[in-house]
């Protein structure tokens, strides 16, 4: 079958937008729901993406979304809570619901390395019970992702230790120790493509990594390194990254980090397989010099902007 008639939940994000993008290029028209348009402004440039302002987490906007599409990506996710069990859990659960009742067989979901119902943290946990759920509808033809941290232009990630490093002399950070191996987020993207039509893919789940693994220090002094703003590291101890990480929570907004995230970074973040369907993993330092390199007072904006969603 084809899938040229395609719902993405979580379309205005990060990951969303080159997902969306990867589909529209293969010709699919693509409805992104979001609960502020404003968000997915970006979208709206694309000749066959259709922006709808509403709530998923309402179920008649979720089966009325649903009904006549040829295939469900589910990307929504969070990373700080409280909410997880309604983003990661519920709204996978009336996802599978309003694929049943409108005879939408076809979904592929988000979930993310690490996740199992025994993990450290609610992050981890709840999106472990997300993608059990998903996995579990055998009536469904459904694919589970599951990747390491994802890198890319509009990432919160290699960006964030940028930023820091253009306000800060010294980078004073938590679990310099932990273990990632990151992923470009356009190679996500291609991945899930391949896996679109793919009817080896139905009822598994794909780790996702990039083809190199390190630890957090590494990351933050190649990020540092690509920009040009190279920053002695200090790691901070638990006791007081949890303390930092409670005092950040209590602080209006998404906190920078919180403790559940720190939880996260007790369970490494790599794998040892290849990404599938062809997909040739890129390289941090192959790809991100193209925006890192080149963040400049002006461009900086245009990120900041982009990660509040203005
Ligand atoms: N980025 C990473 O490094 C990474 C790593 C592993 C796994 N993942 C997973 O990959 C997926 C995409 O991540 P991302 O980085 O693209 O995230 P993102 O930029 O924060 O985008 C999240 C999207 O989810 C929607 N959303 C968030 N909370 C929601 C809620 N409570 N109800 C309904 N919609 C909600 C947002 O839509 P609105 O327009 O409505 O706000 C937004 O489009 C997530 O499932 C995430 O857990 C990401």
């Amino acid at each position: 079958m084809k899938f040229e008639n395609i719902l993405v939940l979580g379309g205005s994000g990060f990951v969303g937008r080159h997902v969306v993008a990867s589909l529209v290029a293969r010709g699919a028209r693509v409805t992104v729901p979001s609960r502020r348009r404003e968000r997915a402004r970006h979208l709206l440039l694309l000749p066959t993406v259709d922006v709808v302002e509403c709530d998923v987490n309402r179920r008649e906007a979720l089966a009325a979304l649903v009904a006549g599409r040829d295939a469900v990506v589910n990307l929504v996710g969070i990373l700080h809570g409280p909410g997880f069990a309604r983003a990661h859990v519920e709204l996978p659960q009336a996802l599978l619901e309003a694929c049943r009742t409108h005879k939408v067989r076809r979904l592929l979901h988000m979930s993310a390395l690490g996740a199992s119902l025994d993990a450290p943290s609610e992050y981890l946990r709840s999106k472990g019970a997300g993608e059990q759920a998903v996995l579990g509808a055998k009536d469904l033809d459904a694919t589970v992702f599951r990747p390491s941290v994802i890198f890319g232009p509009e990432d919160d990630f290699l960006n964030k230790f940028v930023e820091l490093a253009a306000m800060m002399p010294v980078l004073a950070l938590p679990r310099l120790e932990a273990r990632f191996q990151p992923v470009y987020v356009r190679d996500v993207a291609q991945v899930m493509l391949g896996a679109l039509e793919e009817s080896k893919s139905f009822g598994r789940a794909y780790d996702l990594c990039g083809p190199k693994a390190y630890s957090l220090r590494e990351l933050v002094e190649t990020a540092c390194r690509i920009s040009g703003r190279r920053r002695p590291l200090l790691g901070l101890p638990d006791s007081l990254a949890y303390l930092l990480a409670l005092l950040l929570e209590l602080a209006p907004g998404a906190p920078l980090m919180s403790r559940d995230n720190l939880r996260s970074m007790q369970v490494e973040s790599v794998c040892d397989c290849s990404l599938p369907f062809g997909v040739a993993a890129q390289e941090i330092e192959a790809v991100a010099p193209a925006w890192l390199a080149r963040i400049g007072p002006r461009q900086r904006y245009s990120v900041f902007r982009w990660r509040a969603r203005r």
